[in-house]
């Protein structure tokens, strides 16, 4: 069975490239996907984005029924969404937590995240590279279990 991920972005992100670009890189999401897709061929992706707390809830659901884990960007929710914290709890699904910048480094508001202590783990900083890292950690997640 082919390794199967959902990449998932929160709200903004659609507005890659051109969006605070000092802090967020010139890349554009579509960029970003295929980059992922060239990178990873064995792997089957599933890219969505949504500015939408309540879609992103939904797109969690149902990755729990046809994916193998989820590589998820959640954006500004990240510091203070409960409802996604939960989502990611209820599934079974292994999530890693992405984010392009440093939010450790960053304002204090950005420094707290609802999601990560549910998620596999955090990976924070490294541009559009995180994404790469997030399939590359969840892959191995995946292929020791
Ligand atoms: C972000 C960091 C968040 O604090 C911010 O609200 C975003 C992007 C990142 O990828 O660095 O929208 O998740």
């Amino acid at each position: 069975m082919p390794i199967k991920i959902l990449i998932l972005n929160g709200p903004n992100l659609n507005l890659l490239g051109e969006r605070e670009t000092g802090t967020y890189g010139k890349e554009t999401l579509a960029v970003i996907e295929k980059t992922l897709t060239k990178a990873f061929t064995k792997i089957q992706f599933e890219f969505r984005q949504s500015n939408v707390e309540g879609e992103l809830v939904n797109l969690i659901h149902a990755a729990r029924k046809k994916d193998s884990g989820i590589v998820f960007n959640p954006g500004a929710y990240t510091h203070y969404s409960i409802a996604l914290r939960d989502a990611v709890a209820a599934v079974s699904i292994p999530v890693v937590e992405v984010h392009l910048s440093n939010i450790h480094a960053r304002e204090d508001f950005r420094k707290n995240s609802m999601t990560a202590p549910v998620c596999i783990g955090q990976i924070s900083g490294f541009g559009s590279y995180s994404y790469h890292l997030g399939v590359m950690a969840l892959v191995r997640y995946l292929e020791k279990k």
